[in-house]
């Protein structure tokens, strides 16, 4: 079809007779507009989940079932006491209800709920983590949350006969962990300039003991026991140690991939529209039309929470005073990320993951930017933001409108 006769066909379908509704034309309930009801059907179906090339397990039903094993586990935490599901429970829609998460040491900031995590662009609110598998690494080890180490972890793992043998079948052999010497109890690379190690050494330096650790034999600076550990291990067993670690952060990618949301009273009103099935269409009462045609029209909510996720899973200043400064240090943090997309411990390096992080923007960020959250069943994870200040969804609306 040349292009002239495809314009031609759009004008005829936008055109078409007022009064008789064709089948291919949307519903547009009372009291939406035109252009309202057209941005109505952006929201709705959520999609299927597009698969994640970096993590040859994201669909693999034995590393959602190992990984989901790993996600209630508290033995991966230093102290075994500590799982992800502590903080992610899933009785509260896997958020922990508080205003901000309750670790090992004070962290700063919300816990967001994982469900629909696995359709997010960027991990975290400030966005630092580019693939859900290595975002499952990262608790891990921060000294304020399991305050692990990939050494301990994997004895952990190799010691549990249901768990090792889980992890073969998926992975294949474990690194030899019992070998003695060769594989101390603890020990991680510890990265100077991370923000988590930061804190926790600054609280250890204030309390005088917590976390430990030691200057440097020749530099002089801080030398964490972890690293001290690590650093005693050949170049080969690091990777080895560290392939398996990535493993476990791909198994409960697996796992949380499996836990999405799409179909609300909203998408079935959707439906309504796209069908004209008049009980469809029922599915949101007066109120929440009314409601809809301000996040559509006035209040221009959907700018920012558009699409079938009502997210642009994008970053955002909203104004708040306060000292995070969210996409900016989130940037810096990506930038040194050990486990992107693009590394080798990636499946697939070189395809899309090398888009989302080869065009980062290069100016400095100015303000305090922060993901816009997804407000798919946004009523069931109070409180609200990336430092809980709203407690209900009433509060949030009335600073935004
Ligand atoms: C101590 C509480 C705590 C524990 C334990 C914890 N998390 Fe979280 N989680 C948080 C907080 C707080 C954030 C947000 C932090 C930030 O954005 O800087 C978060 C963010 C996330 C996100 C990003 C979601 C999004 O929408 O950006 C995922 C995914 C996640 N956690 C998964 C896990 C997994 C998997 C584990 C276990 C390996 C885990 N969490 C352990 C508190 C916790
Ligand atoms: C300029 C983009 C933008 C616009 C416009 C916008 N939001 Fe947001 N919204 C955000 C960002 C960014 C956050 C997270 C801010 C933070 O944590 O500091 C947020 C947070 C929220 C939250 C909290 C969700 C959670 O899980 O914590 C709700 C609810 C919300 N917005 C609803 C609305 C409504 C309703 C409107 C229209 C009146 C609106 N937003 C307009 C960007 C926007």
């Amino acid at each position: 079809m040349s292009r002239r006769a495809g314009i031609g066909l759009l004008a005829l379908a936008a055109c078409g007779g007022e009064g008789e509704r064709s089948p291919s034309q949307p519903v547009i309930p009372r009291p939406l507009t035109a252009e309202e009801g057209r941005r109505a059907l952006q929201l709705s179906p959520l999609p299927a989940l597009a698969p994640d090339p970096t993590n040859a397990f994201a669909d693999h039903p034995a590393a959602a079932r190992f990984g989901q094993r790993l996600f209630f586990d508290e033995r991966l935490s230093r102290d075994a006491d500590r799982a992800c599901a502590t903080c992610h429970d899933p009785a509260q829609a896997f958020t922990d209800g508080e205003r901000i998460a309750i670790g090992l040491l004070p962290l700063e900031r919300h816990t967001p709920t994982l469900i629909n995590a696995a359709h997010q662009r960027w991990q975290f609110w400030d966005g630092r983590v580019d693939r859900l598998w290595s975002q499952a690494l990262v608790p891990f080890e921060s000294p304020l949350e399991h305050a692990s180490s990939r050494l301990q972890i994997l004895h952990v793992v190799a010691a549990d006969a249901i768990l090792r043998a889980e992890y073969e079948a998926i992975f294949g052999p474990l690194p030899a962990m019992e070998a003695g010497a060769r594989f101390p109890p603890v020990g991680r690379p510890v990265p100077a300039d991370d923000h988590a190690h930061k804190l926790a050494a600054e609280h250890a330096a204030k309390s005088d003991g917590g976390s430990g650790g030691h200057a440097h034999p020749e530099g002089g600076h801080f030398y964490h026991p972890h690293q001290r550990a690590w650093d005693t291990l050949t170049p080969e067993d690091q990777a080895a140690v560290t392939r398996a670690f990535v493993n476990l952060g791909k198994a409960i990618a697996a796992y949380e991939r499996r836990l999405v949301a799409g179909r609300s009273p909203f998408d079935v009103f959707v439906e309504g529209m796209r069908t004209g099935d008049e009980d469809k269409l029922a599915a949101l009462g007066d109120p929440a039309r009314r409601g809809l045609q301000l996040f559509l029209g006035k209040a221009n909510c959907h700018f920012c929470h558009g699409g079938p996720l009502f997210s642009d899973l994008e970053f955002h200043d909203l104004g708040f005073d306060g000292n995070d400064p969210g996409r900016s240090r989130g940037l810096e943090a990506l930038r040194r990320f050990e486990f992107l997309g693009t590394s080798s411990w990636s499946d697939d390096p070189h395809g899309e993951a090398r888009i989302q992080v080869d065009f980062l923007p290069t100016h400095r960020h100015v303000g305090s930017e922060f993901k816009t959250p997804s407000l798919r069943n946004v009523a069931v994870t109070p409180p609200y933001m990336h430092d809980g200040r709203f407690a209900t969804l009433k509060d949030v609306v009335r600073t935004q409108v």
